[in-house]
């Protein structure tokens, strides 16, 4: 499938761009910006091409309107990365509600405009049609760069049928590199770690795709599934890691396999006394000769931390959506 390019876009329109704004957080920080790095080439060519920029996107998983989760720190971490130096020379504002005539009005007088957390409203992951509809009374286009999310059917997702639609550099990029995994170098070992439950769901098909399925994280706790492929890891005794065991356990395999695929920390990684399995096993796999992928905010994040970015071949925004695409890559994100 060719994936139509925001480089495609004409000049001096109106653009919606979905972005991948779920930053991890940690005593309401911003742990790593990679998400937003990886979308600045792509909002770069549409200020180039003196496109007005509607951003929208979300942060965790909200009930309703929830303040802990807003986008303003997202925003004001956008802006410093476009503006380094404090320049100001880009106008934006950030938009707490949905209003579309003030969002029309605010597009007017700004390069670019920031919407609050668009969980915040439920028709976004009920994927109700009329709700962003609105948008193509006055905008032109939009643009996906949001591929960790691409799996979900969700009505930011979904625009693309209600506008002329293009995807981002990095979704593309993203989009050809897992692509490349239909056909992987055996034995192919994929390690599940981190807390949502969902990782989950499509163990089941999984088991066919891969030789060994390895299990850190909360999962463990979560796992009913049985099956010789199947390591769950035994967690230390406060349950926010994986033991000394798993982690040789889980290194042997590693050492033995010549394509990994690694979505979600081994343990809470957001807290540092909760690392060594995570950096362990980032280590380990970094030591071998086998394509390395790695998926999802805090496992790059400890790659990165640990600077093994040069080992690994390929970073995916997303677990789930990697999970997804391995089982089924007919994902809601494509437009038809
Ligand atoms: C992610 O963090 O992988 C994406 O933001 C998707 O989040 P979700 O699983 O809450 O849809």
């Amino acid at each position: 499938m060719k994936l139509k390019s925001v480089e495609e876009i004409i000049p001096q329109i109106r653009v919606v761009l979905r972005l991948d704004l779920d930053l991890p957080f940690f005593d309401n920080k911003i742990i790593d910006n990679s998400r937003l790095q990886k979308s600045l080439p792509t909002i770069r060519l549409l200020l180039e091409k003196k496109c007005k920029i509607l951003i929208i996107g979300h942060r965790g998983r909200p009930n309703g309107i929830e303040d802990k989760y807003t986008l303003r720190p997202v925003y004001l971490e956008l802006m410093s990365l476009l503006e380094p130096e404090g320049e100001s020379l880009i106008e934006s504002v950030f938009m707490p509600e949905i209003n579309f005539e003030q969002i029309d009005q605010a597009l007017a007088v700004n390069n670019l405009v920031f919407l609050e957390n668009i969980r915040f409203w439920p028709e976004e992951e009920n994927n109700t049609a009329s709700f962003l509809a609105p948008l193509s009374g006055f905008c032109q286009a939009y643009v996906n760069d949001a591929f960790a999310v691409a799996h979900r059917a969700h009505a930011s997702i979904t625009l693309w049928q209600h506008l002329p639609s293009f995807y981002g550099l990095s979704f593309i990029e993203e989009y050809n590199h897992l692509v490349s995994l239909g056909n992987p170098s055996r034995p192919l070992t994929l390690i599940l770690g981190g807390a949502k439950e969902d990782k989950l769901k499509h163990l089941d098909k999984l088991i066919s795709h891969c030789d060994h399925i390895l299990i850190g994280g909360k999962l463990p706790q979560l796992l009913s599934l049985v099956d010789p492929k199947i390591i769950p890891a035994i967690l230390t005794p406060d349950t926010f890691d994986i033991n000394e065991e798993s982690i040789a356990k889980f290194t042997e395999i590693i050492n033995n396999s010549k394509t990994i695929i690694w979505a979600g920390a081994m343990g809470f990684y957001e807290n540092e006394n909760y690392r060594n399995g995570t950096e362990k096993i980032a280590r380990a796999i970094a030591a071998t000769t086998a394509y390395k992928v790695v998926a999802g905010g805090d496992t790059s994040a400890s790659v990165l931390n640990l600077n093994l970015k040069d080992k690994y071949d390929f970073f995916c925004s997303g677990g789930g959506v990697l999970l997804e695409f391995l089982v089924n890559p007919n994902l809601p994100a494509w437009s038809n």
